[in-house]
């Protein structure tokens, strides 16, 4: 072989070898690349048993409302130290779902998605808004851009706190932005502290809604607007149907939740503690284009990604368990389309509330 080939040769596999391990799969040109997947704040030797600890807390879901009700949040906690980075890597800052918009990419689609909660909370710059369930942080940076508000998100996963600062930092949006560890149930914030509050798909995760809404209903101001984007089983959902439990199952089991709530407990939910509803509305309803294509696209994709994880695993770069984590959500997005496309299941499910004007906290 002479030096010219040779040298072609080289940089061939260089410029193969770059792609495969920094760019294949990376849902953001500057997001997570897949050679530094780790499993937040759990130590690489720990991640197959806490993943397995994982799967069996969350393997009926439904009974843990009965036994474990407490044990949730830390539950909660170990699924994002085993899945952020792979929801990173694999599909960006922003952990939510959004209805496609024809000729818009997903990244725009999402940012629509969150700027809506903006207009429907009225911000304006200076005021102090909570994201409660702020995850890295994508919603809070496009609310904060768009508004000009000053937002707080609260999490309960120290890693993904970490994470949401650099990015903040990144942006040039850590004046407007700051992320606590925390639990939304339990939040360290003083009473009627805030303009105005939203979550994005984040209540799902408490085993009570009443207390999380409680809870945010305590931090508001009289007068401020909250508004939740909840997932829900809709009016199509029979619970007498296996293959519907099915899908539901396989939905809680793979996205920690402790059983997933129907539509009409939301409303009722919100008043129970105060709230005035001002709106409700299942954002997934047609004339909205499929939430779920963005799974269902990514099938090819998936398995791409699952055989890039299974490698840097068996050389030792991603922790023991990563492939684990992975077959998970691959498992779940299936679950997750389904659920889509029977219509049985939303991701959106919005309501708008209002803490009355004469509201007095009892706490
Ligand atoms: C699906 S992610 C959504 C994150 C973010 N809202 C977004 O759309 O990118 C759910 C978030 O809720 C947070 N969470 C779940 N249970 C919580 C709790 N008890 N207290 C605080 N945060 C919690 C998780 O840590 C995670 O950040």
């Amino acid at each position: 072989m002479d030096t010219y080939t040779l040298f072609f040769t080289a940089s061939l596999i260089g410029i193969g070898l770059y792609w495969f391990l920094f760019v294949l799969g990376s849902a953001e040109q500057k997001g997570k690349h897949v050679v530094h997947l780790s499993s937040g704040s759990i130590s690489a030797e720990k991640v197959l048993d806490n993943y397995n600890q994982y799967s069996s807390f969350f393997r009926r879901p439904k009974e843990i409302l009965e036994t474990a009700e407490d044990k949730v949040p830390a539950f909660v906690d170990t699924f994002y130290n085993l899945v952020t980075d792979i929801y990173e890597w694999g599909w960006g800052q922003s952990f939510h779902f959004s209805p496609s918009i024809p000729g818009k990419s997903h990244r725009e689609a999402t940012r629509l998605h969150e700027e809506m909660v903006v207009h429907l909370l009225g911000s304006k710059p200076g005021d102090r808004v909570l994201d409660a369930g702020c995850g890295v942080g994508g919603p809070m940076r496009a609310i904060a851009a768009h508004s000009g508000s000053n937002v707080v998100g609260i999490t309960i996963n120290e890693y993904q706190v970490k994470r949401a600062r650099i990015h903040n930092k990144k942006a040039g949006l850590d004046g407007l932005c700051q992320v606590i560890t925390g639990n939304f149930l339990s939040m360290p914030f003083d009473n009627d502290s805030f303009d105005a509050a939203y979550s994005i798909e984040a209540t799902c995760h408490a085993p009570k809604l009443e207390e999380v809404y409680a809870e945010i209903f305590r931090v508001l101001k009289p007068g401020g607007m909250y508004v939740s984007y909840e997932w829900v089983t809709t009016e199509l959902y029979d619970n007498g149907d296996e293959d519907q439990v099915e899908i539901v199952q396989g939905i809680e089991r793979g996205d920690a939740l402790p059983g997933l709530r129907s539509y009409r407990d939301i409303a009722e939910i919100a008043r129970k503690v105060g709230f005035e509803v001002v709106k409700e509305k299942d954002l997934a309803k047609p004339p909205a284009k499929p939430w779920w294509s963005r799974l269902k696209m990514g099938k090819v994709a998936y398995w791409r990604n699952h055989i890039l994880v299974t490698v840097l695993s068996w050389i030792g770069i991603a922790p023991q368990g990563t492939v684990d984590v992975h077959e998970m959500l691959c498992k779940t997005a299936v679950y997750l389309t389904k659920g889509g496309e029977t219509g049985i299941f939303t991701p959106m499910y919005m309501i708008l509330c209002r803490k009355p004007e004469s509201s007095v906290n009892s706490s």
